[in-house]
This record gives structure tokens, C-alpha cells and sequence, in this order.
């Protein structure tokens, strides 16, 4: 199931929306008005589902091979040009514990990000505030809690207590805005990891939260997620939200890849491709244009979070990509919806190229040679996705793919790894 554009949920993306390839996906925004009452919110239209590295002495050489997300953390350089676009989401959490006044400016203004990304969090908004029958006098369990804003909107909506977990010094900061907003009474904010405390209620009625990373299941925070619905969730209480799916596309992409992966051929007359190589391997995070895209859409997983186990998200899956026109593919691009199926309507949204821009944009693997393709013709294969052996929260990706058309037969297996 492919969500609708997500385009008619109403609020300022102007922050949200910024990326390193400009001219991507622009939609028309309207300014949001303060939201006061769960009356006004269910009168708005906004509800998406209607349309829904120079080595110092004493450093340890790691090879690009065996860098993992750890590494990129201190080594930002180590994305060759590709970096600016990507892995901030959780890292920022993870540095403030080495130097908490010099990131704190990384952990607001992901925060922020994470915030402004209005598609992501108005939907939340709506799913809760819409459906007030899910949380009236629940316990509710909210899972990597930030700033406590989903917290919030439970509470708002009748949850009878909010268990409101967070990891991170972000959890001193939630507790001063719940006590700002008076609801002290409603939600108890607890710092620590799900998988380290305790919570002062045997069961809860509905686990709560945004886990969703780049790509899916990048950082893999939802382990720590199905770790808390094994541990604390009634029998048939509710995950929120419930179904998660990954797609896969082709995409047209000459400029960007000559720009930024082909410079490396010949850099002032230096064969410089063994970075090349690295370069490739990396998936970039980054919009792509409606108009890039070749094929038609596959989806290649669905996840149910409310009964899946941890190793569901390692996978195969097959895919095949049929041309929609004569055209060259210079790249696969991944995005996943989310959807709150036990909402009185269905609810959720898209990160795909046709819908509404989110932080997490789409997922771009280029490959390592340009196919042509004639429309009607197929890429078939498979792509195999698991978390990394030595670092869990980085991601093995295994493309197998063939073509076998007028102007083009190849047949290639690539590996990519997100960290
Ligand atoms: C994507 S943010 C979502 C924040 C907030 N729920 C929101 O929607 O704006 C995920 C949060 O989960 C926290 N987190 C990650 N792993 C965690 C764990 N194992 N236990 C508790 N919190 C965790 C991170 O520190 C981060 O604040």
C-alpha cells in the first residue's frame, strides 16, 4: 500500500524541507494557526490519509570497509562530498554524551528538524487528536520520548497517564516542558534506555513512538520499540504506529552521479577511483525529483510492529521494475510509509518522491553502471537488507539486479552499507 501524497497536511515546512540538491520536490504551504482545542484539530484538513577523515598521530587507521556509523560520528569527512546530506537523526543524541555543551546546538536543532517535519509530526498529531477513543483513560508507554511532544498529545487527548522514556539528557528538558504545560499530574517523564529501567506499572495499554530512521530501519530503534510491546503491552493493546513498508524505484540521476561519484575517475589528472568505490557503497539521503523516476514503484516489505519479531527486518525480498518510458537508470531509490491501521480511518504517511518532503527524504543507491532501459523492460533482482555484524545499528544492503533489454543485458550484485 502506497500512502497518498502527503501534500495537503497544512503547516510551515520552510526549515524541513532544506537539502544539498536544490530544486528538488516544492510544494505550497499554508502558515499553520496555533492549534488550541482537539475540536479545532479534527476540524482541519490536515489529515494525510485524505490525500495523503588526515590522521593525527594516535589514530587508528580503519579501512573504508570497516568504518562503522562510530566511526563517521568523529570523521565526518569520511562521506567524500556525500555527508552533508545524511546521518544526523539519533548521532547528534550520542555525541551530546561527549562533549554536552558543544552539541547541544546539534541536539535542538535535530529536535527541530524532527518537529518541523510537519507530515511527520502532524500526522502523529491528527492520529491522536482524531481518534481520542484510542488513548481516553489508557496508560500509554511513549518510546524515545525527545522533547515529550507525542507525550503531550496523548495527554491532551484523555491518556490517563503518559509513561514518557528517554534516553538522553533531552529527558531534564522534557520534564521542564511538561511541568510549563501543566500536565505533571498525567505524564512522568523517566530517563534511562526501554531496554534499562523500570516502569512503575506492570502493563501499559498503548506503546507510542517515532523510531523510524533513514532507509527504515537505520540506528534500528525498533528493536527497543518491539523490546517494550514484549515487555510491558496488555494483550491486544495497541502499537502506534502499527505497519511500516519499504518501496523500491529507479531513477534518471546523470548529473548527480557524474558530480559527485564519477569525479573521482580523474581528479587533476589522478585516478582517484579506489574513493570511487566508498562512495558508492554509500547510500545517499537525499529528495529526488518526481520527474527522475523511471519505473513503477515495488514494495518490497511490509512490517507489522505489533507482532513482527527483531528478525523480521533482516530480509530479502524481490523486485521487479518495469520502465515507464526510454530512459537511462543511474540508480534505485528506497522509502518506506507508516500507518496507523487501527485509527478510525486509516492513517499514516509517505517519504516517497511523489509524496510531501520529510527529513527523511528518500534513499539513493547509485549503481555502478548506467543501464538503458526501453520502456515496457524490466530490472529484476532482489535486495537483501540486515544490520551490520559488528556495529547492529548500521545496515548491510544487498542489491542482486538484471536487465535483459534491446540496449542493454547486465547482471551485477552490489553491497551498500548506511552508517
Ligand atoms: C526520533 S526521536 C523522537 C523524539 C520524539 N518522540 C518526537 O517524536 O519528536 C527518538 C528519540 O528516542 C530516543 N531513544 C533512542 N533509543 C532509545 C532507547 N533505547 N531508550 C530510550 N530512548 C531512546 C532518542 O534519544 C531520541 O530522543
Amino acid at each position: 500500500m502506497d500512502l497518498p501524497n502527503n501534500a495537503n497536511v497544512n503547516a510551515d515546512l520552510n526549515d524541513a524541507v532544506t537539502t544539498s540538491k536544490p530544486s528538488k520536490i516544492r510544494f505550497e504551504y499554508e502558515d499553520d494557526e496555533e492549534v488550541e482545542t482537539l475540536e479545532e484539530v479534527a476540524a482541519e484538513s490536515s489529515n494525510v490519509e485524505e490525500d495523503s577523515s588526515m590522521y593525527e598521530a594516535g589514530d587508528t587507521l580503519t579501512a573504508g570497509d570497516e568504518k562503522t556509523s562510530a566511526d563517521y560520528y568523529f570523521d565526518s569527512y569520511s562521506h567524500f562530498g556525500k555527508f552533508g546530506n545524511c546521518t544526523w537523526k539519533y548521532s547528534s543524541f550520542y555525541l551530546l554524551y561527549l562533549c554536552k555543551v558543544g552539541f547541544l546546538i546539534l541536539v535542538t536543532s535535530s529536535m527541530q528538524e524532527m518537529l518541523k517535519d510537519v507530515v511527520r509530526t502532524k500526522t502523529y498529531q491528527n492520529v491522536i487528536y482524531k481518534n481520542p477513543f484510542l488513548f481516553k483513560d489508557k496508560i500509554v508507554l511513549d518510546v524515545g520520548a525527545g522533547t515529550g511532544i507525542l507525550s503531550l498529545f496523548c495527554a491532551k487527548a484523555g491518556a490517563k497517564h503518559v509513561y514518557a522514556v528517554e534516553c538522553s539528557s533531552m529527558a531534564h528538558t522534557a520534564q521542564e516542558i511538561v511541568k510549563l504545560n501543566g500536565y505533571s499530574n498525567v505524564i512522568t517523564v523517566l530517563k534511562g534506555k526501554i531496554e534499562e529501567i523500570e516502569l512503575p506499572v506492570a502493563q501499559v495499554d498503548v506503546i507510542i513512538s517515532e523510531w523510524m530512521g533513514y532507509f527504515l530501519v537505520y540506528e534500528n530503534m525498533l528493536d527497543t520499540v518491539l523490546y517494550a510491546r514484549d515487555k510491558w503491552l496488555v494483550p491486544n493493546g495497541l502499537v502506534l504506529p502499527d505497519k511500516a513498508s519499504l518501496y523500491l524505484t529507479a531513477i534518471e540521476d546523470a548529473d548527480y552521479k557524474e558530480d559527485k561519484i564519477e569525479f573521482w575517475n580523474n581528479v587533476y589528472g589522478f585516478d582517484m577511483s579506489c574513493i570511487r568505490k566508498q562512495s558508492i557503497a554509500e547510500p545517499l539521503v537525499d529528495t529526488v525529483e518526481q520527474n527522475q523516476i523511471v519505473t513503477n514503484c515495488q514494495l518490497l516489505k511490509t512490517m507489522d510492529i505489533s507482532k513482527m519479531a527483531s528478525v523480521d527486518a533482516s530480509f530479502t525480498a524481490p523486485f521487479k521494475l518495469v520502465a515507464e518510458r526510454d530512459d537511462y537508470i543511474h540508480a534505485l531509490v528506497a522509502y518506506f510509509d507508516v500507518s496507523f491501521t487501527k485509527c478510525h480511518k486509516l492513517m499514516g504517511f509517505s517519504t516517497g518522491p511523489k509524496s510531501r518532503a520529510t527529513h527523511w527524504k528518500q534513499t539513493v543507491l547509485y549503481l555502478e553502471e548506467v543501464l538503458s532501459i526501453c520502456q515496457g523492460e524490466a530490472v529484476t533482482g532482489t535486495m537483501t537488507v540486515a544490520p551490520n555484524k559488528k556495529n547492529p545499528r548500521d545496515v548491510d544492503i544487498t542489491l542482486k539486479y538484471s536487465i535483459n533489454g534491446r540496449h542493454c543485458q547486465a547482471s551485477k550484485t552490489q553491497y551498500y552499507r548506511m552508517r
